[in-house]
């Protein structure tokens, strides 16, 4: 232990001796760089050139860093009304985004929370209370393998059990799991593997179950993992037959990075439940939501305490957060094809990284494009192609995150012809660089 203390304690340019960082083992990484100010794509970094944000800072930052419409609304804002309690009293902002979020999802009621993590809890516990209300047994969940929802334990136990939640595997929930059919570019074998989910599926389904929960066309950290919207509607038919209800965890695919405002709608899902959070406030401040269909909200309300659903957050619907959010839905409103024409921006570099011996699976949707490099190392997140291609790519000026030996651009809307080059370029030349 003490051989690592002189690895991380501080220097200059080093470890902070006063942060625990997330997702990190500080004995085998790198500190992190100072970042002070940052501007659409680009991070500007002390004393270095700057670098392209070609993952959005964890698939958050929407329109771009610093963006001066949201930055105003949240201004102007901090001078009216910073907080609330959100029991006893409202607010205009959370009331002007509640009507706006409940007409694009089709869904009726808003629950706010805190982030993606809270907004799958806050899900998961108004699918079992609701069956609980309504007097019926209904208690197994399903999930998809290779799924990942967040960080607290109801998110966790229905995630994939793995390094991540290994040391607490014992205190999660049990949960059903059905294969995620993954598919790319020239895949022969995907209809036999959507079909052995679906058998699965419909197995599972004959025993009471109370949601089944998905990752809408991509499953974001277990490896942009993207299925077809045909299966999507297969998932949605059994579901709705079996009366389980369905939940769309939308925390990374929503607000444009699928093709259309949400996953679900360009999969053309209804799903009753759908957790949404990241791109939600622009980036620019935590806040998550979880939306509802009126019949649920409806199971609820009556004069015996226990159908009320007991949960809220100090920060519930922050007035900033949703003055955030509101002025993020005007720029998605003001500019559709932002998100909507972004695909056609990725596919001439995918079709040349085809060509790429180095390059398998390459996959595409929305503004969410991925690949894996062919390496024979260990498979997963600990795979250390990925690592070689970032440490490239940070010298080169662009910040990329691979999962393991999977490589993904999720650039913010904003970024401009010539970044999202560079980005493909560096990528092209790194893999030149691996082995
Ligand atoms: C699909 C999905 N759900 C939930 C979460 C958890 O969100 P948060 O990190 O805001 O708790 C994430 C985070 O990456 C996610 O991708």
């Amino acid at each position: 232990m003490d051989s690592f203390k002189t690895l991380y304690q501080s220097s200059p340019g080093g470890w902070n001796n006063h942060i625990w960082p997330p997702f990190t083992q500080i004995a085998t990484s790198n500190p992190p760089e100072k970042i002070s100010t940052a501007k659409g794509a680009l991070l500007f970094r002390e004393g270095k050139p700057p670098l392209i944000d070609a993952i959005s800072s964890w698939w958050v930052t929407l329109h771009g860093h610093a963006n001066p419409y949201i930055a105003k609304a949240i201004a102007s804002q901090a001078h009216e009304l910073e907080q609330i309690i959100f029991a006893d009293f409202t607010h205009p902002q959370a009331e002007k985004l509640a009507d706006r979020l409940s007409r694009l999802t089709s869904l009726q009621r808003l629950f706010f929370s805190d982030n993606g993590s809270t907004a799958v809890e806050v899900a998961l516990k108004i699918a079992c209370q609701f069956w609980q209300n309504k007097g019926q047994a209904r208690h197994q969940i399903i999930a998809f393998e290779g799924a990942y929802h967040g960080d607290t334990f109801g998110a966790m136990a229905v995630g994939e059990r793995n390094l991540f939640n290994a040391p607490f595997e014992k205190m999660l929930f049990p949960v059903s799991r059905v294969p995620w059919p993954a598919t790319w570019w020239d895949d022969q074998e995907v209809e036999k593997r959507e079909q052995d989910a679906i058998t699965m599926l419909t197995q599972l389904l004959e025993t009471p179950t109370a949601a089944v929960i998905l990752e809408p066309l991509v499953q974001g950290a277990g490896g942009m993992r993207m299925v077809r919207p045909e299966f999507l509607k297969r998932v949605e038919c059994i579901v709705k037959d079996s009366k389980a209800l369905l939940i769309a965890d939308e925390v990374m695919t929503g607000f444009g990075r699928c093709r259309d405002i949400f996953a679900c709608k360009s999969a053309k899902i209804s799903p009753d439940l759908i957790s949404l959070s990241k791109g939600l406030t622009g980036g620019f401040l935590p806040m998550g939501v979880t939306m509802a269909s009126e019949d649920i909200f409806e199971s609820f309300i009556g004069n015996d305490p226990n159908l009320t659903f007991w949960h809220g957050h100090s920060f519930t619907a922050n007035p900033l957060g949703c003055a955030a959010a509101n002025a993020s839905l005007d720029l998605l409103e003001k500019d559709k094809t932002s998100y909507k024409d972004f695909e056609n921006r990725h596919l001439p570099y995918l079709k040349e990284l085809k060509k790429n011996l180095k390059v398998s699976k390459i996959r595409v949707t929305g503004t969410i494009a991925a690949f894996d490099i062919n390496t024979d190392g260990e498979k997963g997140y600990l795979n250390h192609a990925g690592k070689g291609l970032k440490e490239y790519a940070l010298e080169h000026g662009v910040f990329i995150r691979p999962l393991g030996n999977v490589v993904y651009l999720l650039p913010p809307l904003c970024i401009s012809d010539t970044q999202l080059e560079k980005c493909y370029f560096t990528i092209k030349k790194g893999l030149e660089s691996l082995y």
